[in-house]
């Protein structure tokens, strides 16, 4: 049984018909998958085939699976009717525009790039904006985001409100940039240096945070000044619009429709994985109103995606997030996403465990670098804790710290600016009764700390080194 009773606000602002405390899960369960325990032993020798690297251990042997909210949702009844309706020509397909004209209605764009998930649209963006001598500020990018603009030789800045580093700050917008730093920055670069300035939303990397829609204007402000175009990375808009819509001066009357539209009106175009808010399990696209990077970017498109009516996807997929993107702006499902993240998150908390505060959008991250102090970010204390939290109970997570951004382009490592265990909540997936199991476990864990050690990397690859590297205990 689906077990809700504690999912409460404690306020009764907007809870159902505004009487009752409890959040429900505004669906039921119309298909399950299994899941199987494993034993310790067993989880010990998968640990060791793996390398101690989480991402190399098969997915049947994890119990809880947190490693990410990136396409491991379920999707709805109206989408999986939409994928039978899927029109799979290869050119001019119906469920193009049905997905076209859906991504509009929220941003609307002139041109919208479908692919097949969002680092192609990073990859088709900064194949054209990138290279060498370039340099792309952002809030915080995402390890692809980061991927893929040095790929293209240009470099990669973050541009984070102090405050976004500092995991116990309470501050309502840490995924907010640094405007002071960010006129600085294209001050002293030079704007024809910086072809585009990106703004995450959330802000995956920093613990899910948003950003308010002050500081997109003040972003946005800074941008005219210097002739820079302003793109969104919106994997999570609809989650940064639930915060604003919740936190931000003047908006708590506004629809989500309404933020997320006037969050795009101060962007001149968008990466998004579909795979987040598009509530799919692949997809991405890339939308702006620039006639010549769109076309600069659909013929990188055909290269290596497809026609530009599919992308990289089938028709179906496309009809998937069509019905998605309408469906993530849902102030039901919104009001329980983000509640029954917060939940986990503020069990955590409340155990005396340190977590990125306040919780985020679509994901809970332990501070490693404080609940094990003993083990120094180069011996990276993220994944010891990750590799625990499944030796433990069978819980995957993700470092997202020292061992995802600690290697520099150079060759040299150095300390990431946090080191985070992230546990992932992927959308209408998991009961309540699991993330009380996932607070239990993570409890014991925590009170075993002091015993963890850190881990050296034996084995790894010159880029995104997370996915493959292998560890070895110190
Ligand atoms: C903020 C952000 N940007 C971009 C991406 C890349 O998207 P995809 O996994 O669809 O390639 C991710 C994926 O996790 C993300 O969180």
């Amino acid at each position: 049984m689906t077990s809700v009773a504690r999912l409460t606000e404690q306020s009764t602002a907007g809870a159902n018909d505004g009487r009752w405390r409890t959040i429900i899960e505004p669906f039921r369960i119309h298909s399950v998958e299994p899941i199987r325990t494993t034993t310790r032993a067993e989880r010990e020798k998968h640990l060791t085939a793996a390398g101690l690297n989480l991402f190399a251990v098969r997915a049947e042997h994890v119990l809880i699976d947190l490693l990410t909210d990136s396409g491991t949702g379920a999707m709805s009844s109206n989408q999986w009717a939409g994928v039978q309706r899927g029109d799979e020509s290869y050119a001019g397909s119906p469920s193009f525009y049905r997905f076209r004209d859906a991504v509009r209605n929220l941003f609307p764009f002139e041109h919208v790039i479908p692919t097949h998930q969002g680092r192609a649209a990073e990859k088709l963006l900064f194949g054209v904006l990138g290279g060498p001598g370039k340099a792309i500020p952002n809030n915080s990018h995402f390890d692809t985001t980061r991927a893929n603009v040095e790929f293209s030789g240009a470099e990669a800045v973050d541009l984070l409100i102090p405050e976004g580093r500092m995991p116990s700050s309470e501050h309502p917008f840490k995924g907010s940039m640094d405007l002071a730093a960010l006129e600085a920055f294209i001050a002293q670069r030079g704007a024809e240096n910086v072809p585009c300035v990106m703004l995450t939303v959330t802000n995956n990397s920093g613990g899910g945070q948003p950003v308010s829609l002050e500081n997109m204007r003040g972003v946005r402000a800074i941008c005219d000044r210097h002739g820079v175009p302003l793109f969104l990375d919106a994997a999570r808009f609809a989650e940064n619009a639930w915060f604003i819509k919740q936190r931000e001066p003047g908006y708590a009357d506004r629809g989500i429709t309404d933020i997320v539209r006037e969050m795009a009106s101060l962007a001149d175009g968008m990466t998004m994985s579909a795979k987040k808010d598009g509530l799919a399990n692949i997809g991405g696209w890339l939308a702006c109103d620039d006639d010549a990077l769109a076309e600069a970017c659909r013929t990188l498109l055909i290269l290596t995606e497809g026609f530009p009516t599919y992308g990289g996807l089938a028709g179906r997929d496309l009809e998937a997030i069509a019905q998605g993107v309408e469906e993530v702006v849902d102030e039901a499902y919104l009001r329980y996403r983000i509640r029954s993240t917060a939940y986990l998150g503020d069990a955590l908390h409340d155990a005396g465990i340190p977590v990125v505060r306040p919780t985020g959008g679509h994901a809970v991250f332990v501070d490693a670098r404080a609940l094990l102090p003993h083990i120094p970010p180069l011996a990276y204390p993220g994944q010891a804790l990750a590799v625990a939290l499944f030796l433990e109970g069978g819980i995957r997570g993700c470092e997202i710290g020292t061992v995802m951004f600690g290697r520099r382009p150079d060759g040299s490592e150095a300390p990431a600016a946090m080191d985070l265990l992230r546990l992932a909540i992927p959308r209408r997936t998991y009961t309540q009764s699991h993330i009380d199991y996932v607070i239990e476990v993570v409890q014991a864990v925590a009170e075993g700390a002091g015993k963890l050690r850190g881990l050296r990397i034996v084995e790894e690859p010159p880029r995104l080194r997370h996915f493959t590297a292998r560890f070895a205990p110190l």
